[in-house]
């Protein structure tokens, strides 16, 4: 089979990674890429949000199944252009991302399937806006209705930051995303995620994972994409699981059926939990970055097969063959990241270390420069590892991230700090 995998972040290398070793894999190209990928697989220049030059770029490379990574693509449609050229493709439609690319339509869904999420009220003007606000009281959550790179959502402990939000976002500090706002009760609880593959009729979960969004130790200061994760997420027992896949997932998948824009790809469910009850945070409509990263690590060349079943509608015969492991992921970042960070530093020591199928460094923003990987983004690498418990995989981990020597990077010493 010849793969064409859209995306050029750790997410995408670890995808990469777990297709190449699938002996089905005859020759993996993935657009654009990066430094890391570049190292097992071929990299190509292409705009991944322009569906005409992505199906050019499949029929010119007799490509016959590709994977979409990010988001962006999917909102733009670019799922739908494969499909119509008839190349076969896993991620949902234009239609279909609405589940992540818009709040408003998730919240219609969660209605009308009755999956219990937080009550809420929308808005497209601030005064009735903060009207609700002043009704409701706080903490509350104000959030952009489209899609704003994971920083349109204020989760406010007092009125005036809930106020504050709800005039930056009417007045378009988020774009066209802020042209809606969403404004939520503030659920409490524990926060994992549950990855579910859907065929657009069954579904299959792959697995759970928690991450730690702020930059800081003992997840303090601001929100970043991720500094670390870690896979399974002791908080998701089997038997909520079960609940969020009964109350949750099927009952949104059958509502996306029924409107006739059927979900095929990675459900990505931001759960919360507290006793013992699972309740909708978000979707998304793609593998979360870092996320993705521990679940490869865990899944290995399965992926390529599981995901290729979900592409042709053949989830109702496949299943998924787990170990009883464990995985981490450690996010190397550039100094400054989440704020404003220097490009350009040199990494060294990357070649001393381990690559096997239970330690990888995923690349998420390197750069090859004469021979010599530099940092090239906020988040740079994702240094991954398996073991039979949560400590071991931890270990190793860090046991790798000393070995980087980077001096402009940083990293959390406190991944899993809350399942360990
Ligand atoms: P989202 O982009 O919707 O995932 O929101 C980002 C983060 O804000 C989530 O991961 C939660 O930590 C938090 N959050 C969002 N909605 C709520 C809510 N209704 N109650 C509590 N926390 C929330
Ligand atoms: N790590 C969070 C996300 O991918 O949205």
């Amino acid at each position: 089979m010849n793969i064409l995998i859209l995306g050029s972040g750790g997410r995408e290398h670890s995808l990469a990674w777990a297709v190449m070793q699938n002996p089905k894999c005859d020759r993996l190209i993935v657009a654009p890429g990066n430094a890391g990928i570049a190292q097992i697989a071929e990299c190509a220049a292409l705009d991944v949000e322009n569906g005409g030059a992505v199906v050019s770029f499949a029929e010119e490379n007799a490509i016959d199944f590709v994977i979409v990574g990010p988001e962006a693509p999917l909102a733009a449609g670019v799922a739908d252009r494969l499909r119509e050229a008839g190349v076969l493709v896993f991620g949902p439609s234009a239609d279909a991302a609405q589940l992540e690319a818009s709040k408003s339509f998730t919240k219609e869904i969660c209605d009308a399937s009755n999956a219990p999420t937080a009550a809420y009220a929308r808005f497209t003007e601030a005064e009735p806006a903060k009207s609700y606000v002043c009704e409701q009281g706080t903490p509350i959550v104000v959030k952009a209705d489209g899609l704003a790179a994971g920083k349109g959502v204020i989760v406010a402990m007092d009125e005036q930051t809930a106020l504050e939000g709800i005039d930056d976002m009417f007045g378009g500090a988020f774009g066209g995303a802020g042209a809606e706002v969403v404004i939520e009760e503030f659920m409490e609880g524990e926060e994992a995620s549950l990855f579910v593959l859907c065929d657009g009729e069954d579904i299959l979960s792959i697995g759970t994972a928690q991450d730690h969004k702020r930059v800081g130790e003992g997840d303090t200061g601001p929100n970043t994409g991720g500094m670390g994760a870690y896979s399974p997420a002791p908080v998701l027992s089997a038997e909520i699981e079960a609940r969020a896949m009964e109350e949750i997932v099927r009952p949104t998948m059958a509502e996306m059926k029924r409107r006739g824009m059927p979900f095929q790809g990675i459900l990505y469910a931001g759960l919360m939990i507290k006793d013992g009850q699972p309740r909708l945070v978000e979707y998304n409509v793609r593998f979360g970055d870092p996320e993705c990263q521990v679940l490869m690590m865990r899944l290995g060349a399965q992926v390529l097969d599981l995901l290729h079943a979900a592409a042709e509608g053949r989830l109702s015969e496949t299943q998924v063959n787990w170990a009883d492991d464990h995985a981490m992921t450690v996010v190397m970042a550039a100094q400054g990241y989440p704020g404003s960070y220097v490009k350009g530093s040199a990494i060294k020591g990357l070649d001393a270390l381990p690559e096997d199928s239970s330690n990888m460094i995923f690349h998420a923003g390197t750069k090859a420069v004469d021979g010599q990987v530099q940092a090239a983004g906020g988040r740079v690498l994702n240094v991954t590892s398996r073991g039979n418990t949560l400590q071991e995989a931890r270990d190793r981990a860090y046991a790798m991230v000393e070995g980087v020597d980077w001096p402009e990077g940083f990293y959390r010493r406190d991944i899993g700090w809350r399942a360990l």
